[in-house]
């Protein structure tokens, strides 16, 4: 792989650019985690609720591969109590610390300050190297950092060129925060777009690839899910090619705030 396939977070640890997601990724979850890996991934996303974790951590000590090699993100719920939560994690996953603890998304009023909170602690006992959001807005993280100082290393959104948002990205720009996407591939449902399409076979690649590279130039770090073989090489062979920047301004164009999960995304 290419060199430039690590993006730095603001607490100046590195975090690949691509890795594997694995909700539903359950028929043989540390089989596919050790291919995963012998393939290249040098991430993987789980959460303490899909059920994957005990499989996720089966599959990284198959790898033989040494632990500081692999990236590896977990997430604690809203009603979780969050400290309790990360040692309940990282016993399913049979690890010393997990690289990227999330919460899964905001709670349904406020930011999660205690939730912060106590990830603060389990990073300071050496639970987990960094911490970070999922499923919040541009205000909900301001309102996290502006009340304890620290500002969360990543926000993994839902993100593609069928809804994304500029507002965020700026922002997280700006503020050195990484967007992770999730759902980078439309759960399989818009790669028969015909722009999307179109695109793709002028650089002889799928419509899954470019999904994925236009991300990776947009300096967002993506996690397809894939179970198949073919699928999961497919999903890093990103770094030979380069989208040219009207075709970038054409998939930044198919933009309708499309989500694959509900009805459209949110981020504001
Ligand atoms: N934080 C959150 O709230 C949140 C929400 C949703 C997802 N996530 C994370 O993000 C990860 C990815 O999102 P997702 O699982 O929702 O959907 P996704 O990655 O957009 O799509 C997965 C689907 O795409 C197929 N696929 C994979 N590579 C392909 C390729 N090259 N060509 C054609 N089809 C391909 C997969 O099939 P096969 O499996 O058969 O290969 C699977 O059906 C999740 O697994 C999870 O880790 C987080």
């Amino acid at each position: 792989m290419d060199t430039r396939t690590t993006l730095r977070l603001h607490t100046g640890r590195e975090i690949p650019i691509i890795g594997l997601g694995t909700w539903q990724l359950t028929r043989d979850t540390a089989g596919a985690v050790e291919q995963a890996l012998a393939l290249g991934y040098r991430m993987i996303d789980t959460s303490g609720d899909y059920g994957t974790q005990p499989g996720v951590g089966e599959g990284i000590r198959r790898s033989g591969l040494p632990r500081d090699e692999i990236y590896l993100v977990t997430k604690v719920e809203e009603d979780d109590d969050a400290y309790e939560a990360t040692r309940r994690n990282l016993e399913e996953l049979r690890l010393d610390y997990a690289d990227l603890m999330l919460i899964h998304r905001p709670p349904p009023r406020g930011a999660g300050e205690g939730l912060w909170a106590a990830l603060l602690r389990a990073r300071a006992e050496g639970l987990v190297r960094d911490i970070g959001v999922s499923n919040y807005t541009i205000e909900q993280m301001k309102r996290l950092y502006d009340g304890s100082g620290e500002r969360p290393a990543l926000n993994q959104i839902e993100w593609t060129p069928f809804g994304w948002s500029r507002e965020m990205l700026d922002f997280c720009g700006t503020e050195q925060i990484v967007i992770q996407a999730y759902s980078p591939l439309t759960r399989a449902t818009r790669l028969d777009d015909a722009t999307l399409r179109q695109v793709a076979e002028g650089y002889d690649r799928t419509p899954a690839q470019l999904l994925l590279r236009w991300n990776l130039q947009h300096g967002v770090v993506a996690i397809p899910k894939a179970n198949d073989r073919q699928h999961q090489a497919e999903n890093l062979a990103l770094f030979d090619f380069e989208i040219a920047d009207d075709d970038m301004a054409v998939l930044d164009g198919l933009n309708e705030l499309a989500s694959s999960l509900g009805d459209r995304v949110q981020y504001a």
